[in-house]
């Protein structure tokens, strides 16, 4: 087979400049890296930074070195060492794929078999596959769409422009390295194929870039017009008897589900604030701003100080919460927020 003169540039650019990164694999390594841990990481990488995942993928192997301790793991323990992380219904697939795994006794090792996990789409199938078991696996993340797009100037606007992107890295995908042209990629689109101001003259690719030879790399990937995201508000009721807060779950399914929670009413465009009860209610000056893919949400919240303990609060049974075991109890952002503005009001110093 003929030399592959992309595939081969990347690779010598990776084998100097490639990220160390704590679940990588330097490039060239013939140790087989372990599914686990790529699996994990890649999980945790689908819609967060590499900076913010390497501490939780540090945390989540020392408490769980293994698939099969995963599998064991307590529910909450697992929702707890995500909070912070965001879109928890990955760490509920996570575990849901962890005890699949576990029962059947050996990590998937094909793309398409790794596709029926909970939690795998198309690119992190394809990135494990080819990273953890060397299949030639197509892996596109938003990094190497935005390196593919230029260079081949695909002029298809996003989404649509997935398939061509595919189709057109898919022959220079390397047989014996996917999983190093791969994460070649990737650091390319992260430190030099950058989405502003790309550092061309540092590339390795730019002798074979369509959109560098034109003279307009920024312009791909092409965007369809964006839409705004819809507004929604609510209110969230910190209710305080003593020295304790009541703090819900949310609903296991849905936003943040199986969180814990602020009590307060749903989130609508046009949300009614009302409250549980009658008492003296104080509402804090700025409402808390949290965005969600399909919305922004502003969180305004309602403060009351109560005589008597309820087990319920609108409905939903509640648990009793001691302030000082506030940063302990894994709240997601939205409701870390909440909670800090409320302390940062009465001059506390909780660390969230
Ligand atoms: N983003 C997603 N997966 C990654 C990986 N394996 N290396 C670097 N960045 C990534």
């Amino acid at each position: 087979m003929p030399v592959d003169s992309i595939s081969r540039d990347i690779l010598r650019w990776y084998e100097k400049n490639a990220r160390a990164l704590p679940w990588r694999h330097p490039p060239g390594c013939t140790q087989a890296p372990d599914p686990y841990r790529v699996w994990l990481a890649e999980i945790m990488l689908q819609q967060t930074t590499v900076a913010a995942a390497g501490p939780y993928w540090l945390r989540f192997l020392g408490r769980w070195p293994t698939v099969q301790a995963l599998a064991k793991a307590d529910d909450a323990d697992v929702m707890r060492e995500w909070a912070g992380l965001g879109y928890y219904a990955r760490a509920r697939n996570l575990l849901a794929a962890a005890r699949a795994i576990s029962a059947a006794g050996a990590f998937p090792s094909t793309e398409a078999d790794l596709r029926q996990l909970p939690g795998i789409g198309a690119y992190t199938a394809a990135a494990i596959a080819a990273i953890a078991f060397g299949e030639p696996a197509t892996v596109i993340d938003a990094n190497i769409e935005r390196v593919v797009s230029r260079l081949f100037a695909i002029a298809t606007p996003l989404p649509a422009a997935k398939a061509p992107i595919s189709a057109a890295l898919a022959p220079h995908v390397p047989r014996d390295r996917p999983g190093d042209f791969a994460q070649a990629l990737m650091d390319l689109g992260a430190t030099t194929c950058t989405p502003r101001n790309p550092r061309c003259l540092a590339c390795p690719l730019s002798p074979h870039c369509a959109a560098h030879a034109n003279g307009n790399p920024d312009a791909y990937p092409v965007k369809a017009a964006k839409r705004l995201r819809p507004k929604k508000q609510g209110l969230a009721w910190w209710i305080e008897h003593g020295d304790d807060i009541a703090l819900i779950r949310r609903p296991p399914r849905g936003l943040l589900g199986g969180m814990p929670a602020l009590p307060g009413t749903g989130w609508a465009t046009d949300q009614p604030f009302h409250m549980p009860f009658e008492a003296e209610w104080r509402i804090l000056p700025e409402p808390v701003s949290h965005g969600f893919t399909h919305f922004e949400l502003r969180l305004s919240v309602a403060c009351t100080t109560i005589a008597h303990r309820m087990a319920e609060i609108a409905g939903n049974p509640v648990s009793w919460i001691s302030r000082k075991d506030i940063p302990a109890i894994g709240f997601p952002t939205l409701y870390a927020r909440a909670a800090k503005a409320v302390l940062d009001q009465s001059h506390e110093q909780v660390i969230l």
